[in-house]
């Protein structure tokens, strides 16, 4: 098979357009985004119940019933390889009474058996077994499945999931148009699962995504990083719902090194310029000199970066609007030794506890209600102001379908169980909700 580093050619950037260079640069949105929990309700209404979110790589799914479970604000869900061998999501919802049905992070079983009253259910969600209730009348299995979830699997194997239950859920090719495509210049069949690991950060997702989506602070930040590529070269080209991040690797043009001239001593297996040893064989086939790395940001909170020795996903979890989970999940080259992947692994670390250090010192000041909105760099912060322009326009487009129907609207609400008499029950408890604590108290529309 060919690898990674014969079939790919990975695309120059385009060129730089004259005219960005005269735009004015724009203010960041204010910082109360940043750290109002009531925000956060809202973005998980009007973004995360929309967006097209990335989960997980199918290789990762060897057998049927291979299932991993996720939570994102709070909807657990889990994806899972069926009998005939698709991969499909679920809510992670008992259709009986809501107890989890997966308890497990991870985990394979081609039956999933609710541990409350004993319905299970098949890796296609239906409803199999629900004791003793066989001869109650209406009871219909089929309509007691589990709720499934929108998935699309790229033909690079990248699973991604949508929450949204409604008609004008966007579809994939259109969310993502032409990710798929760019992907190609990746060989993913040459990567395998290497590890996971996760940070728990007292900050908001968008102060992580604000450094990411711009290397304006690498040359100050990331002394590693500055190394391994031309920082000048860098650039982050916005394509609709994602960005393309474009860098040269230093180690094309200029080979690292050391004091007595010998090149095969001191050059890493792909460039980032830290010593060790190699053995001829590994130095021979050195990929990093050949691929300048794919690095896509997947608005809103996912990002797929491709080295040659490995790529990695990173999930951006909003726990509150003051903390985040990062999740990384490391894939590395077929047939890399244990060294090549450490070196990988603890250059990726590296860069991201410095961006992580760099985000909760951020929030800190964030939070304390003194700074509101600071000035960005047409050029070289475009991928921030880029993003920044998609939250604001999934907010402000729904607070408008919000205000018109007087109401919340979460995109991502089950609502074909409910009955005549749930709906009736449910516009109870909204019309309580609208009233204040004190009685006869009416709020006014939305609170914000
Ligand atoms: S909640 Fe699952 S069987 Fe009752
Ligand atoms: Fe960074």
């Amino acid at each position: 098979m060919a690898t990674a580093v014969e079939k790919v050619t990975p695309v120059a950037p385009p060129p730089d357009n004259e005219a960005d260079k005269l735009l004015p640069g724009r203010h960041t949105l204010p910082a109360s985004w940043w750290t109002s929990e009531k925000v956060l309700d809202f973005e998980k209404r009007a973004i995360f119940a929309k967006a097209w979110l990335y989960c997980i790589h199918s290789s990762r799914f060897t057998k049927a019933g291979d299932y991993f479970s996720f939570n994102f604000l709070g909807w657990n869900f889990f994806v899972i390889k069926t009998k005939e061998g698709s991969i499909k999501a679920f809510h992670n919802i008992c259709r009986h009474r809501a107890y989890p049905v997966v308890r497990k992070q991870q985990g394979s079983s081609t039956i999933l058996g609710c541990k409350y009253h004993g319905w299970s259910y098949d890796t296609d969600g239906l409803l199999k077994k629900a004791p003793h209730f066989d001869k109650i009348e209406g009871f219909e299995p089929k309509d007691n499945s589990l709720y499934e979830i929108k998935t699309h699997i790229s033909r690079q194997g990248l699973v991604f999931i949508n929450f949204d239950n409604t008609e004008n859920a966007t579809p994939f090719e259109e969310f993502f148009a032409g990710l798929e495509t760019e992907m190609d210049e990746y060989d993913f069949t040459d990567y395998e699962y290497h590890m996971s690991y996760e940070l728990d950060g007292q900050f908001n997702w968008k102060t992580l995504m604000d450094g990411y989506q711009e290397c304006y602070h690498c040359p100050t930040a990331h002394p590693g990083l500055n190394q391994a590529f031309k920082m000048e070269t860098y650039k982050v080209v916005p394509k609709g719902n994602y960005c393309r991040h474009y860098a040269k690797i230093v180690q094309e043009e200029v080979p690292i090194i050391d004091d007595n001239g010998d090149a095969d001593q001191e050059s890493s297996w792909f460039g980032f310029g830290k010593k060790r040893d190699i053995s001829k064989a590994e130095k021979k086939e050195n990929p990093g000199g050949s691929f300048n790395g794919l690095w896509c940001y997947l608005f809103p909170t996912n990002g797929v970066n491709c080295y040659s020795p490995a790529w990695y996903s990173i999930r951006v979890l909003p726990i509150t609007a003051k903390r985040t989970i990062l999740q990384y999940d490391i894939y590395t080259k077929k047939g890399a030794t244990e060294a090549q992947k450490k070196e990988f692994v603890d250059f990726l670390q590296q860069v991201e506890i410095e961006d992580y250090n760099l985000c909760e010192a951020t929030q800190k000041n964030l939070n304390n209600g003194v700074y509101n909105t600071g000035y960005l760099h047409p050029t070289k912060e475009k991928g921030v102001l880029h993003y920044q322009g998609l939250v604001s326009k999934m907010v402000k487009n729904h607070y408008e379908l919000e205000k018109a129907a007087g109401q919340a609207i979460n995109p991502a609400a089950l609502t074909g169980s409910r009955n005549e008499e749930a709906e009736e029950l449910e516009k109870i408890c909204s019309g309580i909700e609208c009233m204040g604590s004190n009685p006869g108290e009416q709020h006014e529309g939305l609170e914000w």
